[in-house]
């Protein structure tokens, strides 16, 4: 018998990536998507579609219950569901921090306590690393993290470092590129025009994964490593921000017009676009905010995740040279640049 796996935010980017992984390792994917979800999963014998309302603890117990009645206890989670856009502290709070918390909750109401929960977190609750010292941003050191979604991300992993009482790991994964994302191809749409656009005016380190190595560590994870354990992940190098243009711009055989930017004016900017998406969109976020500017403009997200690859006892099948080849394949066969 396979045994069940629920994964939540099974809609997005990385979850797509890791039902695949988890149906290559052999699992029943449960599948957690919303009723607003626009889910494209594979037709699948050992995929299952559910939907989960988070709402309410009791309530999300009581739908646990039938499920486990139905096809089994789930052996398995992976909490992957998040949000890395929000127009207010509340809303990262409730989404990143508060959801989990139930969902943990109504597992242990439900009597469904997993062998191993594995939480989907972000480099971005450490917050960037010391931009004097350049010291890689590591598991051990104190978090300190410089927006409202590092903010919500630190408050989960305090939760379930004081008071979770069930098997987890938390994983704190890096910048994320791969086929079906949504940042990293505005970068390339960019450099494809020929503009190749820096932000700051000084050296940046970057650390970078392909999703499908990320898939791997996370459905990886769920049957090694011990309870408790937290792990950055990345490609386990690090890179100066011009080498991903540099990278980028030969895998499209493109000439560029290198452009750096100061950040000041861009927070300007930024603070203008978040007055008037108050303004004339509350409901809307945009995708520049003063929070993420100084978020991916700082200088050091250079990172160490060998204990990820340790504890797998394999290493990346990508560096971002040939991530970003496989990545810009697929943008292109599928008409995206
Ligand atoms: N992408 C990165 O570079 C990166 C880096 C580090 C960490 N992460 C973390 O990785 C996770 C997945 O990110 P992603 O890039 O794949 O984002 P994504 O494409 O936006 O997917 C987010 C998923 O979470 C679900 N979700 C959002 N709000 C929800 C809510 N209130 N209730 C239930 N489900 C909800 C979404 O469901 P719908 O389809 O219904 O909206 C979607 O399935 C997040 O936890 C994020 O913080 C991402």
């Amino acid at each position: 018998m396979k045994p069940n796996l629920l994964i939540t935010g099974a809609s997005g980017f990385i979850g797509s990536h890791l039902i695949e992984e988890a149906l290559t390792q052999d699992y029943h994917v449960f599948a957690a998507i919303r009723k607003s979800s626009q889910l494209i999963v594979p037709n699948h014998t050992d995929i299952q579609i559910i939907y989960l309302d988070y709402s309410q603890t009791e309530l999300l117990a009581s739908q646990l219950v039938n499920l486990k009645s139905e096809f089994g206890r789930f052996e398995y989670v992976i909490h992957n569901a998040g949000i890395t856009r929000a127009n207010n502290v509340e809303d990262f709070n409730e989404v990143n921090n508060k959801l989990p918390q139930r969902l943990v909750q109504a597992l242990i109401i439900a009597e469904n306590i997993p062998d191993k929960f594995v939480l989907v977190s972000s480099m971005a609750a450490f917050g960037p690393g010391d931009k004097k010292s350049k010291k890689p941003i590591s598991v051990t050191q104190t978090m300190n993290p410089i927006s409202s979604y590092g903010e919500s991300k630190k408050a989960v992993s305090t939760y379930f470092k004081t008071k979770c009482t069930i098997p987890y790991s938390i994983v704190y994964p890096t910048a994320v590129y791969g086929p079906k994302d949504k940042d990293f191809i505005e970068f390339v749409r960019l450099i494809n025009k020929g503009v190749e656009p820096y932000l700051g005016l000084y050296r940046q380190l970057l650390s970078m994964v392909h999703v499908s190595d990320l898939s791997y560590s996370i459905v990886g994870l769920l049957r090694k490593g011990r309870s408790g354990e937290q792990y950055i992940v990345s490609d386990n190098k690090n890179y100066d921000k011009k080498e991903l243009g540099f990278i980028v711009k030969n895998i499209l055989k493109k000439k560029t017009l290198k452009l750096f930017i100061p950040v000041t004016p861009v927070l300007w900017i930024a603070a203008f676009i978040e007055f008037l998406y108050k303004i004339f969109a509350p409901q809307k976020t945009p995708l520049l905010t003063k929070e993420k500017i100084n978020e991916i403009s700082a200088a050091n997200w250079s990172c160490d995740a060998n204990d990820i690859w340790n504890v797998l006892g394999t290493v990346p099948k990508y560096d971002l040279q040939s991530g970003m080849e496989q990545t810009i394949g697929w943008y292109k066969s599928n008409g995206l640049l």
